[in-house]
């Protein structure tokens, strides 16, 4: 099966004034912005999306230091204690020449606070940058921040309220 999916503009300043017609500008709330990191595959996954991009270091997933590149199984072969410790504490420990979640979680902290100053932002990031995030909206303890699922293809909208969050989930049939 196909899928069409429509879309009306963001909200345009006649919008806001109650005005029909017009050819007006988007309103500051229309004006939709795409965050990404750094990173090739966040920046080509927003590449055609037609809003306003920014791009974060801060966004970059968790750097893996030595690691970086390797699989598991190559992991657990090179770094058989690291590895042993990552399975213990996977919130603390810290990558050889790399990050924790502890670290990302820290240098989340601007992001954040921007975050909480925007109105709708659409964040193409990466799995452990995403559990950070997801775990600060829906106030998770940390113990379980690194095992949150992020699947791949899927939009996870939150909605933050008084209290907690509201989550709706589209998985992109690819
Ligand atoms: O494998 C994809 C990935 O995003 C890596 O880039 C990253 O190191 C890893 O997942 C984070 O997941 P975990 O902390 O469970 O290893």
């Amino acid at each position: 099966p196909r899928n069409i999916f429509f879309s009306r503009h963001g909200e345009s300043q006649y919008n806001v004034e109650g005005k029909i017609g017009g050819d007006s500008l988007l309103s500051p709330r229309g004006m939709h912005c795409v965050w990404t990191s750094t990173l090739k595959r966040t920046i080509q996954t927003a590449q055609y999306l037609p809003y306003t991009k920014l791009t974060w270091k801060s966004l970059d997933e968790l750097d893996a230091g030595v690691c970086d590149g390797m699989t598991y199984e190559e992991i657990e072969q090179a770094y058989p204690d690291d590895y042993a410790n990552r399975d213990e504490d996977k919130f603390n420990y810290r990558y050889r020449g790399g990050e924790s979640y502890r670290d990302v979680v820290v240098r989340l902290e601007p992001v954040i606070m921007e975050l909480e100053r925007q109105e709708n932002i659409l964040i193409i990031g990466h799995q452990a940058i995403l559990r950070c995030l997801y775990a600060y909206f829906h106030h998770l303890p940390q113990v379980d921040l690194p095992y949150i699922k992020i699947p791949l293809h899927t939009v996870i909208k939150l909605t933050p309220k008084a209290y907690g969050c509201d989550e709706e989930r589209y998985t992109l049939p690819i």
